[in-house]
């Protein structure tokens, strides 16, 4: 298994360029299922998960292709299969995706059920409850949730118990070849979820109050094809940017949206970075000051995101001051505290906060990543850490950003990739 090797103690500096956002681009080519005519989806990460998500098309009997520019089109009109094994359902969570598109269209799906993770149980009642009020029968036999419809999924009234962004998306798909109108309520308002509704409006469906928390979705009888560039990814673009932060550094990221990062760029100022923005370029500098510690809670959009929690923790680690982390999202978020504290950091978990006292380095050790944020956090926190930091597991990082030791050694960082 790879690892990744940094030596740290380098400042951040230099610019980078942000890539397409993962979580916009799963639910699109997942939403390229809704017609048989062709997709171009452009501006696509370099992330497993999108070959995963490419994979698992493959797997149903759809080809997408990959042209000279690394765009990817997708024709679903030879789809063989409406299934979605284990053997991906289990890599990636985000395949429940496929349940929506396909119901609607074929009037059958078939999705392992997700299991949890290591960030919490995850369940996707949200899920199965709206697309069973929309008329469908769903069961769930031997690991699998099994869904169909007779005739065609029916418009209804939605409102999601929690804020769930993948239960969002997959119930505004479905909607979209449904009969009549569905209203979600209490719909995530994350930029995910407007990016992936611009999309499908694009089709030709018809969607309004995208970025509100009741979405209303008409449904037409088909959808058609399109060319669509998904979005920049927010969360890598706050991860460079806290990472920047806690190396007392000055980077430029570019290719990016600073209006969707308003939460995270108010805390990155509390923690003393002198911030400047463009249309689609944030600057931070820090001007060699270590960060000041900050206090945040994650919540849905347009609240502190949950993706950026870990990032932050690792910040706080080496600020000046206390902050404490509150995660309302997930309830098993804190994995990486127990590393940090490894590499001598002071860091406590009660509840569902970590309260974080600063300390002025920490100390290289060997780590192990337990999920994707977390494994972003580990890398921040052997940036600022005297000696040799390892970190194990690194598949998980690669699932959600490209190329990280790449940009990170632009940026100036001591990091490389051991392959194993
Ligand atoms: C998405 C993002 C993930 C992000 C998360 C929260 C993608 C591919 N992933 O995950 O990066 O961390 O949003 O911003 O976009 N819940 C239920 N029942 C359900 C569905 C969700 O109880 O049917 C709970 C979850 O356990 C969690 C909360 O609702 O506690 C929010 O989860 P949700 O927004 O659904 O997360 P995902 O869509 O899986």
């Amino acid at each position: 298994m790879d690892k990744l090797l940094i030596n740290g103690g380098v400042s951040l500096n230099g610019e980078i360029r942000i890539a397409g956002a993962k979580n916009s681009a799963l639910p699109i080519l997942a939403a390229t299922l809704l017609t048989p005519e062709t997709v171009q989806v452009c501006n696509l990460p370099h992330l497993f998960d999108i070959t995963t998500m490419i994979e698992l098309l493959g797997c149903m009997g759809v080809q997408p292709v990959i042209d000279e520019k690394l765009n990817v089109e997708v024709n679903s009109s030879t789809i063989k299969h409406f299934s979605a094994p284990y053997e991906l359902v289990k890599t990636m969570r985000a395949s429940i995706l496929v349940l929506g598109p396909l119901l609607t269209r074929f009037g059958e799906a078939e999705v392992a059920l997700p299991g949890g993770c290591a960030i919490g149980s995850r369940p996707v009642n949200l899920h199965i409850s709206a697309l069973q009020a929309m008329g469908a029968d769903v069961v769930v036999v031997d690991g699998y949730i099994r869904a169909s419809v007779n005739g065609k999924l029916k418009g209804a009234h939605i409102f999601m118990d929690l804020v769930t962004v993948t239960g969002t998306e997959n119930v505004m798909m479905a909607a979209t070849l449904a009969e009549g109108q569905t209203i979600i309520d209490n719909a995530a308002r994350e930029p995910e979820v407007v990016d992936l509704a611009n999309c499908l409006i694009r089709m030709g469906a018809d969607i309004n109050g995208q970025g509100t928390d009741t979405i209303i979705i008409n449904g037409v009888s088909e959808l058609k094809g399109c060319s669509y560039s998904v979005m920049p990814d927010r969360i890598e673009t706050g991860t460079y940017l806290i990472a920047a932060a806690a190396t007392r550094g000055h980077i430029k990221v570019k290719d990016t949206r600073p209006d969707i990062l308003e939460s995270v760029l108010s805390k990155l100022e509390q923690a003393g970075a002198d911030i400047k923005v463009g249309d689609d370029w944030i600057d931070l500098d820090m001007h060699g000051q270590r960060p000041k510690a900050v206090s945040l809670r994650t919540a849905p959009y347009p609240a502190f995101p949950t993706d950026m929690q870990a990032q932050f923790t690792a910040l706080n680690s080496v600020a000046i001051g206390a902050g404490a982390i509150t995660e309302t999202v997930f309830e098993n978020r804190f994995m990486h505290v127990h590393e940090m504290n490894r590499m001598g950091a002071s860091i406590k978990v009660e509840g569902n906060t970590v309260f974080v006292e600063g300390v002025e380095s920490l100390k290289g050790a060997p780590v192990m990543a337990t999920d994707l944020r977390a494994s972003a956090s580990l890398i921040i926190a052997g940036l600022v850490s005297e000696n040799e930091t390892t970190v194990d597991r690194i598949y998980h990082i690669d699932r959600g950003y490209e190329c990280i030791e790449e940009k990170l050694q632009l940026l100036g960082a001591k990091i490389r990739r051991i392959p194993s």
